[in-house]
């Protein structure tokens, strides 16, 4: 729960004086994404996900809720999956990030994206980018993951459509062909 007692409050000023103001107007911002830097001009206010889809033109990113809560807009933030609309892209600072247009290796697809169309594991394929990316990081860090953390990984994931037993089977299928 916030903390709004006076004496909190009090204690917060001193930095928030001391902050640096910027916006309402665009601002210049550089980001770190898919390896290249970017650079643009946008308000303060605008989230990662709005940054990606608008000014960047990488509109694999999607933005369904706009507040954190169906993971529509799932990106790699230095490797771990985040919820790009609850990120400003003013705060992304140094930190790289990775979208679904930065997953493949030139023409060879991730094996997750590969195993997606191996499973058929998408229909309107609106989910498809933020249950990929979810499920590649997955395999960033757990080779060997049985369903129960494939379906850990996606949790907080909506898929309308009901593609999860196909999303699961298609990333156990990937982590056997990266163990090779
Ligand atoms: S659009 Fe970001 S979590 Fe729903
Ligand atoms: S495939 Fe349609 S929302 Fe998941």
């Amino acid at each position: 729960m916030l903390n709004t007692t006076p004496e909190f409050i009090a204690k917060a000023e001193p930095d928030g004086v001391n902050s640096p103001t910027v916006g309402p107007d665009a601002v210049p911002i550089a980001m770190q994404v898919n390896g290249v830097t970017r650079t643009l001009r946008a308000e303060p206010s605008m989230t990662l996900a709005e940054t990606l889809r608008g000014p960047l033109g990488l509109t694999g990113t999607k933005i369904a809720c706009n507040r954190g809560a169906c993971s529509a807009c799932t990106v790699w933030l230095d490797g771990d999956p985040v919820c790009a609309c609850m990120i400003l892209a003013i705060d992304v600072g140094g930190r790289s990030v990775t979208t679904i247009e930065g997953l493949a290796d030139g023409d060879t697809l991730h094996p997750v994206q590969q195993a997606f169309i191996d499973h058929d594991a998408l229909q309107c394929g609106f989910c498809t980018p933020e249950m990929i990316m979810s499920c590649a990081a997955l395999l960033e860090h757990t080779a060997d993951p049985n369903a129960s953390e494939v379906r850990a990984a996606i949790s907080g994931h909506i898929c309308r459509c009901g593609t999860y037993p196909h999303v699961i089977a298609a990333t156990l299928d990937a982590a056997k062909v990266r163990r090779g």
